[in-house]
């Protein structure tokens, strides 16, 4: 046999974990785009793969010990596989770096967040080499000036359709880094200085992701209402801005954007909101604490004061607008008095959700030397009950208003509960959609109905999910050439 006729080598087996915020959950789309160009495919079986990888989260220590023991727990994979990689990615990548080699020595490739482009050729050298490849950006740490190595200058967002959340959603980075600096996050110093990109570039993206069929994209950034973009002829373009420019583009039917800082909630950005229409009215303003020393200490540049004002523009200016946040409790010195205004906070703001995270202590943060992390466990653990409890109750009673109203959805695949095999009312299936607020409708409906706008009716709610309806229309009733009665009126579902 010729070898021109041999068989062409299997394609290799990539399995890729993804843990933390969108921008992974982006990065993790380019890197399965680079290696489908390298001939790799993916699979969801570990047992299955030869490389596998994981895109790391450094925010709190737990996902960082959950990725240790996984590396601990894949090792066997090269006795039974000798060609096998493994890598690890991201933001414990950068932050960790060489460090990883010493406590998972079986690792291939260490590949901080900006030099993830280069994922197939540090694969490649690694097998070739036979030597782990460490690919960093250059460290800052908190509080110092920076050297910036990673832009939007060498920026390329191949896109990997698989790798959404679902065909019709993308997110589409519009800023990189932070330079904010609260003193518990280790953000600033794994992902680098805050840099916007130009427009022409993210409405460029945006074109051809809608061109591929998606219909709702997601701006993201770690402070993305801090966009602020300074053309060469001196043109200033906003988030504001942003967002009435791809309002225009045909095919995309929701916009979204994430996550804001409260100080640069201006009004601008709140009347795009109001006046845009396929622009969601949802808004993700972490607080953090409703504690102005917290606050202080934290070193979030803002009072509860300008919050609570913050808020009450919102409600002012955006009709139908719902608002989430993020809360750490037990952070350094948290009293117990602080702790009751972080509670009167979630009370008064009546968010649709929130996301409560205890405090970890990050080596390399301000906080970390300043600080010492001294709010025991439980206490921890009972507060973030505490503000769960009450958010619960507050989602449930926001949800229960939506019942007997009528909402559109953008509908995103089949329910879980239906994949979960969850008994399901008769053989159509239970679909699950977003409203233009950002919240979860299931409802009964044909799969033709994925990845479009439906009316639904909400019948009733729980504090996370509303379970509506589709709304039905009486068909005319059609007559034929005789003028006679050609269908009975068939309900339908209106689209
Ligand atoms: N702006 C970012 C924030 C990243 S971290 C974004 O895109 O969401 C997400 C949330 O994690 C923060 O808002 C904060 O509530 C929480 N967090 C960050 N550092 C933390 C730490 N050291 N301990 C506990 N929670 C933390
Ligand atoms: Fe972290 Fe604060 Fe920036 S939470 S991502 S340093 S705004």
């Amino acid at each position: 046999m010729d070898e021109s006729q041999a068989a062409p080598s299997p394609r290799k087996k990539l399995y890729i974990e993804t843990v933390g915020c969108q921008m992974n959950v982006l990065d993790s789309e380019l890197v399965v785009a680079r290696l489908r160009e390298d001939g790799y495919e993916l699979t969801d079986r570990i047992s299955e793969a030869d490389t596998v990888l994981f895109n790391t989260c450094s925010v709190r220590q737990l996902p960082e010990d959950k990725v240790y023991s996984a590396l601990g727990r894949i090792k066997h994979l090269k006795q039974t596989k000798p060609d096998a990689q493994i890598g690890v990615l991201g933001c414990m990548a950068q932050k960790d770096q060489a460090e990883i080699l010493k406590r998972a020595p079986h690792v291939d490739v260490v590949i901080g967040p900006g030099q993830i482009a280069r994922v197939a050729e540090l694969l490649k050298q690694a097998r070739e080499e036979r030597t782990p490849q460490v690919a960093v950006s250059l460290a800052r740490n908190a509080g110092s000036r920076l050297t910036v190595v990673d832009s939007f200058e060498s920026y390329d967002p191949l896109r990997e359709p698989s790798m959404r959340p679902s065909p019709f959603q993308a997110f589409v980075r519009v800023m990189m880094g932070c330079d904010k600096f609260c003193t518990f996050c280790i953000v600033p110093s794994v992902r680098g200085p805050e840099q916007s990109r130009s427009p022409e570039s993210i409405l460029a993206e945006c074109r051809m992701l809608a061109s591929q069929g998606v219909r709702e994209i997601t701006f993201i950034g770690q402070t993305v209402n801090s966009y602020k973009y300074r053309s060469g002829d001196g043109r200033n373009t906003r988030l504001s801005d942003l967002l009435s420019a791809a309002h225009e583009i045909e095919g995309v039917d929701r916009l979204k954007f994430l996550t804001n800082y409260p100080n640069d909630m201006t009004d601008d950005l709140l009347q795009a909101v109001r006046d845009l229409p396929k622009v969601s009215r949802y808004l993700h303003v972490p607080v953090q604490s409703g504690c102005d020393d917290v606050l202080r200490r934290m070193k979030r540049n803002y009072s509860v004061a300008l919050y609570d004002e913050m808020m009450a523009r919102i409600r002012e200016t955006i009709p139908g607008h719902s608002i989430s946040s993020d809360f750490i409790v037990g952070f350094c010195g948290e009293t117990e008095e602080s702790f009751q205004k972080s509670l009167r906070l979630l009370e008064r703001s009546r968010f649709k959700n929130s996301f409560i995270f205890k405090y970890s202590t990050r080596p390399g943060t301000k906080a970390d030397s300043l600080y010492p992390d001294d709010i025991p466990e439980e206490v921890k653990k009972r507060r973030n009950n505490d503000l769960l409890a009450v958010q619960t109750i507050i989602s449930q009673e926001l949800n229960r208003e939506f019942i007997g109203q009528e909402v559109e959805v953008l509908v995103e695949g089949p329910s879980e509960r239906a994949t979960r095999g969850l008994p399901e009312r008769g053989p159509i299936p239970l679909l699950v959609g977003r409203t233009q607020c950002d919240r979860i409708a299931v409802f009964q409906g044909a799969e033709r109905l994925i990845g479009k706008l439906v009316k639904v009716r909400v019948v009733d709610a729980t504090q996370v999910t509303l379970f509506a309806e589709p709304v039905i229309f009486e068909e005319p009733q059609a007559l034929d050439q005789h003028g006679r009665v050609k269908l009975p009126g068939l309900p339908i579902i209106t689209v």
